[in-house]
Order: structure tokens, then sequence, then C-alpha cells
């Protein structure tokens, strides 16, 4: 087993949970609390071993913090494992006694949607606990996150632009999206409204033949091969992580990588690769906070207004990053951290001030 206390060295607490009647084994990771109760979604996932899904956990719900911290919001980071496969393990039993072990920890960390995880099994967790977020829409759930994933994404793109071509437009531009899903679809109708063209790829047939009946002007490519090598001004990659690779980085013709997956640099160095060949990289965790933000919100009574409002200023922290990029002449990826830390540490001080309590 990994040293936990080694690998997760900046994480406040980590939980073990076990309910061997019902097979539920879970970790729940809270990274930071300095700026509110963490926030992550649970992922259920067949981990081959405890020690991957350990660190899987910790890194995840690292990520977590900057990525809330950056979007302005009142919440740290955390994220939970249960390791098991969804299809086969999940029953009513395990989330609900899932859902006991979150409320054991008093708030101090709310459970959302992740890979493997969906709105119906959020209901089935808040019957035993109140910190639940992304629920049906029946229960005052927000519904789709992708929706305001992909606004802000494109909001992102469009600070990207003005950043590379001095105007906050992708008109006359093309972009190249790789993976037309959830949030991939929504990407190209606003590029499309914006004035763009836009060339995608999916490997799932069906999720193209859709783009294509509500958007027949869209160009189709075989594979994320051929779009990196096409005649692009923008590479969006709305599918898997690890999609900018030494070799993508090489064949890339595009001037901005602006898109919606989570981990996007296949390794640590690749920024700089990205960097030398003049390629802007709009970091993934900035421009992607849109479903987070969604959730966040949801924890007041869902307000789509609000919501979309708040997805709208990725459009600043996203400019504030490309500032302070060249301001300090580092990568918009470490400046992004900076902007992160500078919020936990700035804003999460003030948590330190003696108040009376209410
Ligand atoms: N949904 C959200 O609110 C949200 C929020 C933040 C980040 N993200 C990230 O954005 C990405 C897309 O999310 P989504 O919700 O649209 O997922 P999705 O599963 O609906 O869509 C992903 C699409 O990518 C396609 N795909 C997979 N491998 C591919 C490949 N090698 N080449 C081309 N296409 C490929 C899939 O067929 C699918 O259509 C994911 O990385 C996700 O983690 C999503």
């Amino acid at each position: 087993m990994p040293d936990v206390f080694e690998l997760g060295s900046e994480h406040e607490q980590v939980v073990f949970c076990n309910d061997p009647a019902s097979g539920l084994k879970a970790i729940v990771a809270v990274h930071s609390t300095a700026l509110g109760p963490a926030l992550g979604g649970t992922r259920f996932h067949p981990y081959p071993s405890t020690d991957e899904a350990i660190e899987d956990v910790l890194d995840l719900s690292r990520g977590m913090s900057y990525k809330a911290a950056l979007a302005g919001l009142d919440l740290g980071g955390g994220k939970a494992v249960i390791i098991g496969d969804p299809r086969a393990d999940k029953t009513e039993a395990l989330l609900r006694a899932y859902g006991r072990f979150v409320q054991s920890l008093g708030g101090r960390y709310y459970t959302a949607c992740d890979v493997g995880t969906f709105s119906d099994d959020m209901d089935h967790i808040a019957r035993e606990c109140d910190f639940v977020t992304g629920r049906t829409v029946a229960h005052g759930g927000a519904g789709d996150s992708s929706v305001l994933t992909a606004y802000g994404v494109f909001q992102g793109m469009r600070a990207a632009a003005e950043a590379v071509w001095g105007e906050p437009t992708l008109a006359g531009r093309t972009v190249g999206v790789a993976g037309v899903g959830k949030v991939g679809r929504h990407l190209v109708r606003h590029l499309i409204e914006d004035g763009a063209a836009v060339v995608i790829t999916d490997v799932y047939q069906p999720s193209v033949e859709q783009v294509v009946a509500d958007f027949p002007q869209v160009q189709v490519v075989a594979d994320n091969g051929a779009l990196v090598r096409s005649e692009i001004d923008v590479y969006a990659p709305c599918a898997l992580g690890h999609a900018l690779t030494d070799e993508v980085v090489d064949a890339l013709p595009a001037r901005i990588v602006c898109g919606a997956a989570n981990n996007q640099l296949a390794h640590r160095g690749i920024e700089k690769a990205l960097e030398d060949r003049g390629i802007l990289y709009a970091p993934d965790y900035c421009v992607n906070s849109g479903g987070l933000i969604q959730v966040a919100d949801e924890l007041e009574g869902f307000s789509f207004e609000r919501a979309h409002q708040r997805a709208g200023g990725i459009f600043d922290t996203t400019r504030e990053v490309f500032r302070l990029a060249s301001e300090e002449s580092v990568s918009p990826a470490v400046a992004a951290d900076k902007v992160a830390e500078r919020r936990m540490r700035d804003v999460g001080r003030l948590r330190g001030m003696w108040l009376p309590s209410s």
C-alpha cells in the first residue's frame, strides 16, 4: 500500500469506508477546505488494486481544490471513489451505506456525480445524507451539466482568441473538436453561432451523425490523428484525457488548444513543447469548470441564470491566467495554478478571523 501520508501530504483527510454486507468499499479524500467544504464527485470504478484507487482519489481531489478556487467558488476540493463495477455492484443498499459514511463527515465533503455515477444515484445517497448535489431535476437538481461546461469552454476559447488574434471571437477560424459527446456537441453549436468553421471526429458514429444532422456544414474526419493534422486554428479535445502527447503537439498546426477534457497534458513538460511551437494552451481545469459551477449553484437552490452568469466569468478568469503567464514568463498551466493557490491562501486566510457564532 502506498504511504498515504507521503502521497497525500497536502491532503487534510482521507477516509476509508467499509461495509461488507453491501459490498461497499469507498475512499473519500478531502484535499482542502481552505475556501469551504470540499466538493467533488464519486467515481465508481473497478480499480485493479486499492493502491490505484488511493492514487486516483488523492490526485482527483487535489485537482478539485484548484478547479473550485480558480472558478471563484467558496468550496474546497474533495473526491471519492467506490471500488467496484458500477454495472454489477451498484445497489440501493450500497449507495445508501455510502451516503451514511458521507453524512458522518458532517458536511466537510459534498458529493456529486462522476464516471460511473448518475443523478439517480445521488438521489439514493441523499436518502441518507444531506451533503449531495448533482441530483435529478425532480429532486431540485440542475440536470445535465454539459450545457454550462460547453459554454465555459467557449468563453475560455474566446479569451484565447483575443490573446492570439486580438479579438474575442472565433469568427472566420477553423476549430477541430475531438469528441462530440455531451459537451462537444454543445460546443459545436456555440462555434457555429459565432461564425467559425468546425471539423469534428468521434469514435462513436451516432454522435457524429447527430451533429451532422444539426449542422450539415460541419466537416467530419476519420479520427483524431487526421483532425490534428488538418488545417485547424484551434484544437478542442473533448473526449478523454491525455490528448496532448508529443506526437500530437508536433503535428498540430493550430495556434490554440482549448477543450473540455480533463487532464489533457499527457506528461509534465508538454506545456513547454506547446509554448515552443507557439501554441497557446488554455488550461483544462480553468475552462471546463462550468459543470462544477452548476453543481455548486445547486447547493443554493439551482438558478440557471445565476449559474450561466458565473460560467460566463470563465472568460475573465482565462484572460487573467494568460495575463499572468505573460507577465511572469510562465506557461498558462503554471499561471492557473498560481491564481488558484493565491486565492486559497488570501481568501482562505479570512476564515481564521474570529466571528461570534450565529
Ligand atoms: N460533462 C461535463 O459537465 C464535464 C465537465 C468537465 C469536464 N468534462 C470532460 O469533458 C470530456 C467530455 O465529456 P462528456 O460529458 O462530453 O463525455 P461523453 O462521454 O458524453 O463524450 C465523449 C465523447 O468522446 C468520444 N471519444 C472517446 N474516445 C475518443 C477518441 N479517441 N477520439 C474521438 N472521440 C472519442 C466518445 O465517443 C464520446 O462521444 C471528458 O473528458 C470529461 O471528463 C466533462
